[in-house]
């Protein structure tokens, strides 16, 4: 695979040259608190300027609407965008981060094709066959947390739930499910950008090792097929297929990096919003019927993933705004969350609030997010169980939020479960 392009949003800025404006301190992570960043750029108008060209939304309507507009595209990796973007020199061969090189990266019609090779797996029918093994992964965790000393629910919980959901469905033995934990974190940890050297090293390091594995994977499921993901699309697809090798490793490892980081921050971010919500936390454990709400709520309020961005296609006139072709736009789903348009008292944490699901934090469109569904069972069951199991769950030290921008969340979440008396 080609060169290692990491193309996220802050890279379309600095290939544009576009760090140091303004509009670059909403997603660096020294620009100040991100809500404000969000507030202002909502307050600016339907869409805002930035000097440099670079334009962006927080309101939950404008953002909605380009999220479902084929006249922004998604963020090329190919191409005439390869030429923009810093090409790093890293030891050896050269590899394409998996989500540029993912159907998230692509525009239909290309999109279309490799979607529909994994979204058989997503309905809410498969999900409803998926859903006892869900819960018996959440009660197999649960049964082996501490009760007698502190522990980082993220490490032991809220990340190992997601990593084992994600090896069921892709047929990844068992013994290889720490290793899988370890690249997606550090996939994770790349999508803000890549600054150093030795982030880039790692991530190279990582990425051979993961296609390596994947390859051997797929070989080995052509010869003894089982009911998983990779089976299937082996199975589907044959060597005079539009779709190659190269494809399925994407499609593959792209499930992955979208499911894993964002479900261990979605499980991570509940359990935090209701341990500093006194009030919905006894509301949750009288009712434990919220869970899928609570869901939608702590989606809305702490989206685990906080923008995405497009590139506009052609040169027209939206909103009000001039917009000429192949300028960046940033779509700040978080603070189309907190729109007051939208949702009353959007700073409020509110679990029974009736249309937390309004939220943008699954993106809109043709890119909405596959996993939705999935996202959803995992951190309903997750909640309900952890709290149904430890009613007294209580922090025990001050949690470590995680330095990224995109992903948000806390790195560390010490507490203390309690054996129930
Ligand atoms: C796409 C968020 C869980 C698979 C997306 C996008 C967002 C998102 C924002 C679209 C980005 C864009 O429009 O540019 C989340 C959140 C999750 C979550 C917040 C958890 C709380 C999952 C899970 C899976 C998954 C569990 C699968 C196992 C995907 C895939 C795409 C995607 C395949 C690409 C869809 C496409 O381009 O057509 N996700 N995701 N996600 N997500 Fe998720």
């Amino acid at each position: 695979r080609a060169t290692l392009s990491l193309l996220t949003t802050r890279t379309v800025l600095r290939a544009h040259s576009l760090l140091g404006d303004p509009l670059a301190r909403v997603i660096s992570p020294d620009g100040g608190p991100l809500l404000d960043a969000y507030r202002r750029v909502r307050l600016g108008g339907p869409l805002v300027r930035s000097r440099l060209g670079a334009w962006a939304t927080a309101r939950h309507s404008v953002a909605s609407q380009i999220l479902r507009d084929p006249r922004f595209g998604v963020v090329p990796f190919a191409g005439d965008s390869r030429a923009l973007l810093p090409q790093p020199k890293v030891g050896g061969g050269t590899l394409v981060h998996p989500i540029n090189d993912s159907f998230l990266s692509l525009d239909p019609p290309r999109h279309t094709r490799l979607r529909r090779l994994v979204a058989p797996w997503f309905t809410p029918r498969a999900l409803r066959a998926r859903t006892d093994r869900v819960e018996a992964i959440v009660r197999r965790r649960l049964d082996e947390l501490d009760t007698a000393r502190p522990v980082d629910l993220m490490a032991d919980f809220a990340t190992a739930v997601p990593v084992e959901v994600i090896c069921d469905l892709l047929g990844v033995p068992t013994p290889e499910h720490a290793r899988f934990a370890t690249w997606g974190e550090v996939l994770a940890g790349t999508l803000d950008g890549l600054f150093t050297v030795r982030e880039m090293d790692r991530l190279h390091a990582t990425m051979v090792e993961m296609d390596a594995f994947f390859r051997e994977l797929m070989d080995f499921r052509r010869r003894h097929p089982g009911e998983d993901v990779v089976s299937e699309v082996v199975r589907s697809t044959g060597p005079d297929d539009d779709v190659t090798t190269e494809d399925l490793l994407a499609t593959t490892e792209l499930l992955l990096v979208a499911g894993f980081e964002t479900t261990v921050n979605l499980i991570g971010n509940g359990v935090l919003a209701l341990l500093s919500h006194p009030d919905a936390l006894r509301r949750f454990l009288a009712d434990p019927g919220l869970a899928e709400n609570l869901v939608e709520e702590v989606l809305r309020h702490d989206s685990p993933v906080q923008f995405t961005g497009r590139i506009v296609r052609e040169d027209m006139v939206f909103e009000g705004a001039r917009l000429r072709r192949d300028e960046p736009v940033l779509v700040l789903l978080s603070g189309a969350n907190r729109d007051p348009a939208v949702f009353d008292d959007p700073e409020r944490f509110d679990i029974a609030r009736a249309n937390a699901r309004e939220h943008l934090s699954f993106s809109g469109g043709v890119h909405y997010c596959l996993g939705a569904g999935l996202a959803r069972l995992e951190g309903a069951v997750a909640l309900r169980e952890l709290f149904q199991r430890f009613p007294r769950l209580e922090l025990a030290g001050e949690p470590l939020p995680r330095p990224t921008r995109l992903i948000h969340g806390v790195r560390t979440l010490p507490v203390r479960c309690h054996a129930p008396a």
